[in-house]
């Protein structure tokens, strides 16, 4: 296969935003950070050099890193952090992937200002099973913070409360035309009768966004790098690591539009309601012209994003089939909840924690991957609970107990195994829909619905046909949502609420998938630069 050489440099470097400079960690200068190009079945090989005064790790959001969850990223999952003067070559091959993803950084909360682009085109000759674009756009959407994130977190971890939202949202790095001091808003300048894809990525901590574009609408070809049956929408719903190409077609009158990127919460727990803009302008449009604006989504517009997402479905045609399994070895229902637990180095004495089925996740000191493949025990346990430990009415009355139980668990996986894994959301505490990301795999999503899910009707109605095929889904708030995947790739697995401050507050879990008997089912030897911790 084709190897791809990249070489990410770790700098810091002042960037100005909302009238204020501030250092930010970046790769190679550039926020958001280069785009990573390659065709299908290409090995990519990057070599990371940390040269900032904290840890480092890069995780390619979506690529399914067969047998190679050395090059996953996940800090304390499958690698050690890479420390400060330290390199480490990621590198592992884009088997049968192409589409849009993102990498990003996968330590803390760095991923605010370290993240870009993966656009993997297909293998050369074999065209897109949609009409060719004449040009193709990414859109990154972003958040900035005016202080330190570092201290955000911090406050996420001491505090009852959640931490400060960020102060604006960014389309490829521009926070906004003025009054935002950035010398000028996003643009992308099109050709009247033209067709652009765009290839628009939430790389935002914490906020699932709707993105508009006034007096136009977009066709929804691809989402999570999976084709989709095209459909036409004027508003996409995006979560953070979530990837969705879309088409626009320049057919209305010259002019100039506005491009809206604004957060949706279905429940408003918290007060971010900072829209970002920027501009659709057609070639030849005078300066002067005046701008066509659009209706943004009210923030709890849940009929919106039910709406899009109700809309997806795998392509499923012959050259790429939806492979649903049909048959389950494993049958998992996961409550996600926030709760309160003693903390004694806390400002109130309790903090905030996430969990699943009543576990708040710990980070372990040693990777969980090096733990399983070297035989290290101590590191972590392999009795994750398959189920919520007593059933309740999740979207009912919340329990008056909330304090959950602290471990370092995973849930074992037999290799080529089948799951189903219902999402079920709760009422507790902070009643909002959690973008849960799985690594090493893609799912489909074959049902959601309201309320408690019921185990013997719900399934009943799952599509089994062409459900949509992605890495990262939407658990709504008093709701639930079902996937399934064959646990086909050997290796310890994160997954976790895409939404940072849960990831941080201990909502997340690992699966760990044993080795198969095949000479092609097992995990592929560690690099010898594996940082160590
Ligand atoms: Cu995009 Cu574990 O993250």
């Amino acid at each position: 296969s084709i190897q791809r050489h990249y070489k990410f440099n770790v700098v810091m470097r002042n960037k100005t935003r909302l009238c204020a400079t501030k250092s930010i960690v970046t790769v190679n200068g550039k926020f958001p950070g280069p785009t990573l190009y390659a065709r299908e079945d290409d090995n990519v090989i990057v070599k990371v050099v940390n040269h900032v005064q904290q840890n480092v790790t890069i995780h390619w959001h979506g690529v399914r890193q067969f047998r190679t969850g050395w090059s996953d990223g996940p800090a304390y999952i499958t690698q050690c952090p890479i420390q400060p003067g330290q390199s480490y070559i990621y590198n592992f091959t884009l088997m049968g992937q192409r589409g849009t993803l993102l990498w990003h950084a996968h330590v803390n909360w760095l991923r605010a200002t370290v993240h870009g682009a993966i656009v993997i085109l297909p293998k050369p000759g074999v065209p897109y099973p949609f009409p060719k674009p004449d040009n193709e756009e990414i859109i990154v959407l972003g958040e900035w913070w005016k202080s330190d994130v570092e201290a955000v977190i911090n406050q996420a971890m001491q505090l009852g409360m959640p931490p400060n939202v960020s102060d604006a949202h960014s389309i490829n790095g521009h926070t906004g035309p003025a009054p935002n001091c950035s010398a000028k808003g996003y643009t992308l300048h099109v050709e009247t009768g033209k067709t652009y894809l765009l290839r628009i990525i939430n790389a935002a901590l914490n906020e699932e966004l709707f993105f508009k574009i006034a007096g136009h609408n977009l066709t929804v070809v691809e989402v999570d790098a999976t084709y989709t049956k095209p459909f036409k929408t004027d508003t996409i719903f995006i979560g953070p690591g979530q990837t969705t190409n879309a088409l626009l077609t320049a057919d209305q009158n010259p002019g100039k539009y506005i491009i809206a990127a604004s957060p949706f919460m279905d429940t408003i727990v918290a007060t971010d309601n900072q829209t970002t803009t920027g501009t659709v302008r057609y070639n030849g449009t005078a300066a002067f012209s005046p701008t066509a604006l659009t209706s943004i989504p009210p923030r709890n517009a849940t009929p919106v994003t039910t709406s899009f997402l109700d809309s997806l479905r795998s392509l499923n045609s012959k050259a790429y089939p939806a492979n649903v399994p049909l048959t389950i070895d494993h049958s998992l229902l996961f409550s996600i909840g926030v709760g309160v637990n003693p903390c004694s180095t806390c400002l109130n004495g309790s903090r905030v924690v996430a969990d699943i089925n009543n576990v708040t996740f710990v980070m372990p000191t040693t990777a969980l991957l090096q733990a399983h493949y070297y035989g290290i025990s101590g590191v972590y346990s392999e009795d994750f609970p398959g189920n919520p430990p007593m059933p309740f009415n999740y979207t009912g009355t919340p329990p008056t107990n909330l304090q959950t139980t602290n471990g370092t668990k995973v849930y074992k996986l037999g290799f080529n195994s089948t799951v189903q894994l219902v999402f079920q959301g709760t009422n507790i505490i902070a009643p909002e829909s959690h973008p849960t990301h799985l690594h090493g795999f893609n799912f489909f999503v074959v049902g959601k619905g309201v309320g408690n899910f019921d185990p013997i009707n719900d399934p009943r109605k799952f599509n089994l046909v062409d459900p949509v095929e992605r890495n990262t889904v939407s658990v709504p708030t008093g709701g639930w949502t079902a996937i399934r995947f064959r646990a086909d790739n050997p290796g310890v697995w994160f997954m976790h609420c895409h939404l940072e401050v849960h990831t941080t507050w201990g909502l997340k879990m690992a699966f760990l998938v044993e080795n198969g008997k095949g000479p092609n089912e097992s995990i592929l030897p560690p690099p010898s630069d594996l940082p160590k911790c």
